[in-house]
């Protein structure tokens, strides 16, 4: 690597970032089904109609995992806990079996000194949940509620940092607009009631979190710069809009009590009623804000119905997954969201990496973090207080509607025998990040 711990101010966080689905084995350990589970088996949804039955049997080789990251040095574990396996049905009865993997996770992580980094949700919803119409359903904040309390009754006096919902516009609008991930609708009016009921299930979870005594809340938004395809009034006002669903309507809601405009022109005859009274409850304090970042997009607009826009190919080099690498959209959105949003707050970068086919000599993967840590480093020199770097993800994993075909991970996993082999990037991290000093 390029650079070294020494780099970064005093207590900078570094950390490796992984969720449920992914890789724990979702069949094994009496969790119920999922609408991950059902998605996947529909034709189509996902590549070779891949599931996270087995993923990387994390649920029985979580010690050997966690032993990597103690030995990459790393400060800090970003996981995420399965409502579904802790809460078979999202509410009533619960797996014991569930909430004691997470317990021991919890401490096999301070056995070895890693931070314990918690999300509540990363995507895998109970199918019974899903039946009631899932993020349609204003009850869902409740539900949520209620399994925040549960999973945190037992965990949460360990926890370093909790976050209720990872990427909300990935539970809403890519899931219920673009139909792309589960439930896989293609509707405007799931999409804005999902996207209106994410924030307030986070809002109604940090409220829960804060009642059990808890601190360090925060929440983790995925950010995509857009850019304007050309100089036309028609692509600067696609490329705003799309700035307005995918970043602004979020953030505005968390630090703003307030939808932007150009989304509401679009969304508001279909959110629910009531729902500029719901912004005291979601944005209720956080203290600190999580940006994943991975690309940018060129906009431009297009016919048909609202948002009237679509992304066309960019000519910046691409990782595995076709998204362009653009390092600098990085530090734009570090300084915009301190300036705009969060102030003084803490910033983290809770998830940024790439998947590259590569399995030992990851080059690529090394050049990508060298270029975002810089990035990192440029917002840091022009005053904002970024405070953490992970990196997604530890291990390759369950990549969702692309299966097991795309490789994020330090760590390459052989999916047939589950052999676990560090690629050249994780050597590369450990040297950086212990400076030399040995980890044990
Ligand atoms: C993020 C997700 C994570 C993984 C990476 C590549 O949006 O949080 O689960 O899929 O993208």
């Amino acid at each position: 690597m390029k650079y070294t711990r020494s780099d970064f101010p005093k207590d900078f966080l570094f950390g490796v970032a992984t969720s449920a689905y992914q890789i724990e084995g979702h069949a094994q350990g009496g969790a119920g089904e999922t609408h991950w589970d059902t998605f996947a088996a529909t034709p189509g949804n996902v590549v070779r109609n891949e599931n996270g039955d087995l993923a990387c049997d994390h649920l029985h080789r979580f010690e050997e995992d966690l032993d990597f990251v103690r030995e990459g040095g790393f400060d800090c574990y970003r996981f995420s806990t399965s409502w579904a396996r802790v809460l078979p049905e999202g509410r009533g009865q619960v797996n014991q079996a569930g909430l004691d993997f997470y317990d021991r996770l919890t401490d096999a992580l301070l056995e070895r000194r890693i931070r314990p980094c918690a999300t509540l949700y990363h995507w895998e919803l109970p199918s019974a949940l899903a039946d009631l119409g899932g993020w349609r359903n204003p009850d869902i904040a409740s539900w949520f509620a209620d399994f925040t309390e549960v999973i945190m009754g037992r965990i949460g006096d360990r926890m370093f940092s909790v976050a209720p919902i990872n990427e909300p516009w990935c539970v809403s609008w890519l899931s219920h607009f673009e139909g792309h991930h589960a439930p896989g609708l293609r509707d405007i009016r799931a999409a804005a009631r999902s996207m209106h009921h994410v924030l307030l299930a986070h809002g109604r979870a940090i409220q829960a979190m804060r009642g059990l005594g808890m601190s360090n809340l925060g929440a983790v938004f995925n950010l995509e710069w857009s850019e304007p395809a050309d100089d036309s009034a028609e692509a600067q006002k696609a490329a705003a809009l799309y700035d307005g669903i995918y970043n602004r309507f979020f953030l505005g809601g968390v630090f703003k009590k307030a939808y932007p405009d150009n989304v509401l022109e679009g969304l508001e005859p279909h959110l629910p009623t009531g729902w500029q009274d719901d912004f005291d409850t979601i944005a209720e304090p956080v203290d600190w804000c999580g940006l994943n970042y991975y690309t940018r997009k060129l906009i431009a607009p297009d016919e048909g119905a609202w948002p009237h826009l679509k992304d066309v190919p960019g000519p910046l080099p691409k990782t595995q997954m076709g998204w362009e690498i653009d390092p600098a959209a990085l530090t734009r959105f570090l300084v915009r969201t301190a300036q705009e949003y969060t102030g003084n707050l803490p910033i983290l970068v809770t998830e940024n990496g790439l998947a590259s086919p590569e399995r030992h000599n990851d080059k690529d993967r090394i050049d990508y973090l060298n270029q975002h840590l810089s990035a990192v480093q440029d917002a840091v020199v022009q005053g904002v207080p970024v405070n953490g770097y992970f990196i997604w993800s530890l291990l390759d994993n369950y990549e969702w509607a692309f299966g097991y075909e795309k490789r994020f991970g330090l760590i390459d996993v052989d999916f047939d025998t589950l052999k676990r082999s560090p690629k050249a990037s994780f050597f590369a991290l450990k040297s950086a990040l212990t400076d030399g000093v040995a980890s044990s």
